[in-house]
């Protein structure tokens, strides 16, 4: 398909989310691909997942610079090699900077274990448990300043079952993160998420 998106993906780990989205990029009719995934981490079996599909990868760690921004500026400079227009963050643990923030704004979108605004930060099921929700989920959303803040493109909710620990709801909300970023992204990349003050509205 001509004309598809050109997207980066930033990881930290595992990146089973990325594999959706490589999944979903896999199909020719699909309106985006991934034209390189970054890590801020050698180790990340992420990295692993995007070699064995054919999309190039590359390390930039933070270990490597002094501060945010400087991590920040070559983890822009890596992405300026490789013409991304659209960045996923997946599973990617470090805070961006601000300036980084406001040059891909709308442009940028991350996935979160949680029904946002509820649960911002890490540990978010174990939390949902303790608060005694009845519904927790996952969340997709454009990349504001503040982490786990900014327009919802998408959601999906499980209901906590009796039984559940911090992982049972894990499992079940990651198996909706891997149904919904791959859709969240296919919104975003045929132009149907268009902005009204700093809600995302869905041409569905
Ligand atoms: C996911 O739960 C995602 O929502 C959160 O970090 C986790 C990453 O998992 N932001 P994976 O690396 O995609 O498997």
């Amino acid at each position: 398909m001509d004309g598809q998106l050109r997207v980066g993906v930033l990881i930290s780990g595992r990146g089973s989310n990325l594999q959706a989205l490589l999944d979903a990029c896999a199909d020719p009719d699909f309106p985006a691909r991934i034209v390189c995934v970054l890590s801020n981490n050698a180790d990340a079996f992420g990295l692993q997942r995007a070699a064995d599909a054919g999309v190039p990868t590359t390390v930039v760690s933070h270990k490597d610079y002094p501060n945010r921004k400087t991590f920040d500026a070559a983890v822009n400079d890596a992405l300026g090699k490789f013409d991304v227009e659209f960045l996923c963050l997946a599973g990617f643990m470090r805070i961006l900077d601000g300036q980084f923030v406001a040059r891909w704004r709308d442009r940028m979108i991350n996935i979160h274990p949680s029904l946002l605004p509820s649960f911002p930060g890490l540990d978010t099921h174990q939390r949902a448990l303790d608060m005694g929700v009845k519904v927790a989920g996952c969340t997709v959303h454009f990349v504001r300043a503040d982490a786990d803040t900014g327009p919802i493109i998408a959601q999906a909710a499980v209901p906590l079952l009796p039984d559940d620990d911090a992982e049972t709801l894990a499992a079940r909300i990651l198996v909706e993160e891997h149904d919904i970023y791959p859709r969240a992204l296919r919104l975003c990349a045929e132009g149907r998420v268009s902005m009204k003050g700093d809600r995302a509205i869905i041409d569905a």
